[in-house]
């Protein structure tokens, strides 16, 4: 059996372990701060201890897993921090995030083995909300770390009305010290992490990892329709201000936004809808969906919005409607350090003997809060069709195994190479 095949089923069966941690029957979903997140925590933490590890859960429930430096020397002192996430979007796969915690442990088990001396301390960090699917916002663990958590964070509220700070206090999370997490710039090497790639370049190249180069520009915004319920079969359709008809065509207008910017790599993506008061019978006063935008620069990005925001009036005054776009996060793009970026492309290049591909990610990754601390890095792995966000999200043994070699690699290379 190959190196990377032995790997691979142990990176396997961790990930398969974490995926029987669900909120649901038969699929996996594993919000934020829920008790599943908190089981998933738990299992990470052990797999860290064993993994020889010193294990902590910080204030906003990610788990830390710190190995001392194993050598002397001017960096002994500072952390290389290796991280990925362990939420889930609902109905998810079970590689997104997950597959790069379990990588990270595994790659720490097989250094143990091989008996590597770093001359820097290495820190695992399995974080709690890349998704942003609980609440409005994303990245709330990794910005935590970055000290870029926004002042009124603790009063978001989840879709039950639960605001953060209630959900912290619940998990065994401590919101009275989510200030007091960040780390200084002074202290770390750098942010590595490992995550499927999530599209189909890879696969179409015939190439089992990649480097990226770059987080695509990311923006969430909620949007708002206000119109005036009504009863379904008295208000004449002429006199109706129907907030869903309005919605409807906003929602078009965003599509066509999207499709208008092929050149940029723009999407444009209405994934929520909800309806109020939300009968049959009743013409919908409200209306609320969210709106995510993406592209390869932030001036495509920025200029996408103003456009879905320009027709949403448009509309709404055709209509007599109030529609406002709120802005819930905007991530620029973020860019991987090129020392990072030459690590692993050479650790690539050794695994895979040829030059490494480079490529950006259209995905949101907590490198986006993380390079707001220090320099990223981001090793892609090969997925099935490029599907992901789904639960047909698959990745080879060997793939699996061969992540970890190269995140290995990766880290012997920034220790100089002599690991
Ligand atoms: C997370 O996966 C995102 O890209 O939104
Ligand atoms: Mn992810
Ligand atoms: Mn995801």
């Amino acid at each position: 059996m190959s190196e990377a095949r032995r790997i691979g089923e142990r990176v396997s069966a961790l990930v398969d372990a974490l995926a029987t941690i669900s909120a649901d029957e038969g699929r996996l979903t594993r919000l934020y701060l829920t008790p599943e997140h908190r089981r998933a925590a738990n299992l990470v933490g052990e797999w860290m201890r064993r993994a020889g590890l010193n294990v902590r859960m910080d204030a906003v429930g990610t788990m830390h897993g710190l190995l001392a430096a194993g050598r002397a020397g001017p960096q002994a002192e500072k952390r290389l921090l290796i991280g990925s996430h362990i939420d889930t979007v609902v109905d998810a796969g079970k590689y997104d995030g997950n597959l790069g915690v379990v990588a990270a442990v595994v790659a720490l088990e097989e250094m143990r083995a091989r008996g590597m001396a770093l001359p820097f301390a290495l820190e695992l960090l399995a974080f709690g909300d890349e998704e942003g699917v609980r609440y409005p916002k994303t990245l709330i663990s990794s910005s935590t770390i970055a000290g870029i958590v926004e002042p009124n964070i603790l009063e978001l509220t989840d879709r039950q009305g639960m605001t953060l700070r209630h959900a912290l206090a619940e998990f065994g999370g401590d919101p009275e010290h989510l200030y007091t997490e960040a780390y200084g710039r002074a202290d770390v090497l750098g942010y590595l992490e490992v995550h499927i790639e999530q599209g189909p370049v890879l696969e179409q190249a015939n190439e089992a990892l990649g480097v990226v180069s770059a987080i695509a520009s990311q923006g969430r915004y909620r949007v708002q329709v206000r119109g005036e319920a009504g009863h379904a079969g008295t208000v004449p359709m002429a006199l109706r201000h129907d907030a869903l008809a309005g919605a409807a065509e906003a929602i078009l207008a965003v599509e066509e936004v999207g499709r208008g910017g092929a050149r940029s790599s723009l999407v444009a993506t209405v994934g929520e809808l909800r309806v109020s008061p939300g009968a049959g019978n009743v013409i919908p006063g409200l209306a609320e969906f969210s709106l995510d935008v993406r592209a390869a620069t932030d001036e495509a990005r920025a200029e996408a919005v103003a456009e879905i925001r320009r027709r949403a009036r448009q509309i709404g005054l055709a209509r007599g409607l109030v529609i406002g776009v709120e802005t819930m996060i905007e991530k620029p793009v973020s860019v991987c350090a090129p020392r990072l970026k030459r690590a692993i492309a050479s650790a690539i290049t050794k695994l895979e003997g040829h030059t490494a591909r480079e490529l950006m990610s259209g995905a949101g990754h907590d490198g986006q809060a993380m390079v707001r601390l220090t320099d990223i890095g981001m090793i892609f792995v090969r997925c099935r069709a490029g599907i992901s966000h789904s639960p047909l999200e698959s990745v080879t043994v060997e793939d699996q195994g061969l992540a970890v070699e190269a995140l290995i690699g990766t880290i012997a290379e920034l220790a100089g190479g002599t690991g």
